[in-house]
């Protein structure tokens, strides 16, 4: 059935090779995760001058690392001499400079090539010339966005403009104050799905019912399978028994102080395209990242932020940390099993969106102009 003989009510999804096909999936490693602003890092992990650590965005190895005054700064993870890869780590720490393992060519912090051994009958390498190649940076809530392109998209009007079409006003973050909330748990999940389908599958709430048994305890109008992520410009009101955003509804902790009265008791998902999600919640914040590393298999780092007085005071973090990891393992495994149906004859044309989902269309729109150049 093609999209123009579908019932009014339903609308298109994209096709099921769009999922699996690395010829596509290479298109938008170049076209989205090489041209926009990608969150890479968070700035807490590289803490110390010399602490660095090496993403995959697109088809780039990115290395980011704190100088000795403190910056962050960005290159490609190649080396200028004969193309090696210069750090093979994802994190490390290193005194005052990187040095190539191959011939020990050696860069600054600041990726100045600041020494390169026997160069005495080449007086004609130029170590201003010969530096790491830059990747734009921008730190915003605590994490290091880097963009490949030799002219970045404008931040505002990508990544913020995002957050402000979710939220209503991006300025309602502020009040979360996001850059000030430590690392409570990390959790990685290797997913064996397209970015796409882990997207998709964040921006609606028809699965809740279904799939999400003590999310929709806590949160009891995803029961009826609302589009959180676009009903959201007022949160999802938790339910009345419920005393915090834990696996079994009983007390979290501390509440952020600047969360004001209309957001208390409420869960806020927001996508911010093409790879974050960030959730909202009275007292902590949840962050996913993600790094699409083939068609099929992509990499999501998720964090729990939590004030430092709560960190430090060594509170139990478990039953917080549960309810968002179960969601976790249930969206995860459910982008799974639709991965393994994207080549069958049965999802050739696609599938259909039914009208809570519709908002997906807008990201497949999104998609398919960024895809077409
Ligand atoms: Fe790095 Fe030769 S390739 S020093
Ligand atoms: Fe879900």
């Amino acid at each position: 059935m093609t999209a123009a003989e579908l019932p009014h009510s339903l609308l298109a999804t994209l096709p099921g090779h769009h999922y699996t096909d690395p010829s596509i999936f290479a298109l938008e490693q170049s076209r989205i995760f090489e041209a926009g602003w990608f969150c890479a890092v968070r700035s807490a992990d590289l803490a110390e001058p010399g602490a660095f650590q090496t993403v995959q965005v697109g088809r780039e190895s990115v290395l980011i690392a704190r100088d000795r005054r403190g910056n962050l700064n960005a290159f490609l993870n190649v080396c200028r001499h004969r193309g090696a890869r210069l750090c093979t780590e994802e994190t490390g720490q290193v005194q005052r400079s990187l040095q190539c393992p191959y011939h020990a060519w050696t860069y600054g912090l600041d990726g100045k090539l600041i020494a390169a051994p026997n160069l005495g009958g080449m007086p004609d390498i130029d170590p201003e010339e010969y530096g790491l190649n830059r990747v734009h940076l921008r730190e915003w809530l605590g994490y290091a966005w880097v963009c490949l392109a030799e002219e970045p998209p404008s931040f505002d009007d990508t990544v913020i403009a995002d957050v402000a079409q979710r939220l209503g006003d991006a300025g309602e973050l502020d009040a979360y104050d996001i850059a000030a909330l430590e690392l409570g748990e990390r959790i990685r999940y290797d997913v064996k799905a397209n970015w796409k389908q882990i997207i998709e599958n964040f921006m609606e709430c028809y699965h809740c019912a279904t799939i999400h048994p003590e999310l929709t305890e806590v949160l009891p109008e995803f029961a009826d399978g609302f589009a959180a992520q676009y009903y959201v410009g007022h949160g999802a009101e938790f339910g009345d028994d419920v005393r915090g955003f834990t696996v079994d509804g009983g007390d979290g902790v501390q509440r952020l102080p600047g969360v004001a009265e209309h957001q208390d008791r409420r869960y806020y998902a927001i996508t911010v395209r093409p790879q974050v999600f960030i959730n909202l919640v009275p007292d902590h914040v949840i962050i996913h990242r993600m790094f699409p590393l083939t068609a099929e298999r992509t990499l999501v780092d998720c964090d729990w932020l939590y004030l430092p007085d709560v960190i430090a005071s060594g509170q139990d973090l478990s039953r917080s940390v549960e309810l968002f990891h179960r969601v976790n393992q249930q969206d995860f495994d459910a982008c799974e099993r639709c991965q393994l149906a994207m080549d069958s004859r049965s999802y050739a044309s696609g599938g259909v969106l039914v009208p809570s989902e519709h908002h997906i269309a807008e990201f497949h729109d999104w998609v398919r102009e960024r895809l077409a150049g």
